[in-house]
């Protein structure tokens, strides 16, 4: 028998912890604020950003968001990013990705100050997270880290394979995963006998991006199953990338979707912020 990782309720766990710490801090006379920058109309985003932003009413954080037409040009982009930076009531920013396509993604991340790079992407923050020594850690990743912990579930000497390779999801995990003293394999769409090295995981984290990538005949019994996963099937529905009717006859342990990792990014979001506000404030 499967258990269902439940991560709306474990994210919660998380926000009240935040909440808690940042009304400790307000007692102190202490406040904190996020920027989201939104540029466009991608209707994913806005409900990503709209979900950030409730979050941080109900931890308690102000967030101030810049909803900038789909035609801003990269340097007005930069140029809030830059103002943002010197402004030291905001403690995290943020830009939602993806970005419209005439803009350039990685200049916006690398002008954010490493200090308020709450998605930790800046190279900076990554480089440190790879060495140990870290603030920020990148939330999707770090958000599967506590539902493993939430659960008990060791991931030392342990068989973790990662599905996808990306800068925000795959190559993090990977770090994170390593901390943590497991067996770490990344595989990506050149990976070849992709079957026979996901049915020697201990634990499958999935991020490809493609509904039902993950099928009962790549999970070995009792494996953990880890879906990252964001798609629409055929009927519209949100599902991840494991194909969960299926797989969940092997499972020992496995997230739905939606209600597994979602909750969990947007509150390791809110954990980041909390971080910066101490780090800027010189509390710990
Ligand atoms: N787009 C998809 N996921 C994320 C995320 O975690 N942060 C940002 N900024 N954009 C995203």
């Amino acid at each position: 028998m499967f258990k269902l990782i439940d991560g709306k309720m474990v994210s919660a766990a998380v926000k009240d912890r935040v909440k808690e710490e940042v009304a400790r801090l307000k007692e102190k006379g202490i406040e904190g604020a996020l920027a989201v920058i939104i540029v466009g109309n991608d209707p994913a985003s806005k409900v990503y950003v709209g979900n950030k932003k409730k979050a941080c009413e109900y931890v308690g954080i102000r967030s101030v968001e810049y909803a900038l037409d789909e035609n801003t040009t990269q340097q007005e982009l930069l140029a809030l990013v830059e103002k943002l930076n010197q402004d030291n009531s905001i403690n995290g920013i943020l830009c939602q990705l993806p970005l419209p396509k005439h803009l350039d993604d990685k200049e916006v991340i690398e002008k954010i100050s490493a200090q308020k790079d709450v998605d930790c992407f800046h190279a900076e923050n990554v480089g440190k997270m790879w060495i140990g020594e870290y603030s920020f850690k990148p939330c999707t990743p770090a958000g599967v880290m506590e539902l493993l912990k939430a659960y008990d579930i060791d991931v030392e000497g342990k068989n973790c394979v990662i599905l996808g390779r990306s800068n925000i999801v795959g190559k993090p995990m990977a770090a994170l995963l390593l901390e943590k003293n497991a067996t770490v394999t990344v595989c990506h769409s050149r990976t070849k006998n992709l079957k026979e090295i996901c049915l020697n995981a201990d634990i499958i984290v999935a991020a490809v991006g493609r509904a039902k990538f993950v099928t009962a005949d790549m999970v070995k019994d009792g494996a953990v199953v880890i879906d990252v996963g964001i798609n629409r099937n055929e009927e519209g529905k949100l599902c991840g990338d494991v194909d969960f009717e299926a797989v969940k006859e092997n499972a020992s342990y496995i997230t739905p979707v939606p209600g597994g990792c979602g909750p969990m990014t947007i509150a390791m979001l809110m954990q980041n912020t909390l971080t910066s506000i101490k780090n800027m404030n010189k509390e710990v």
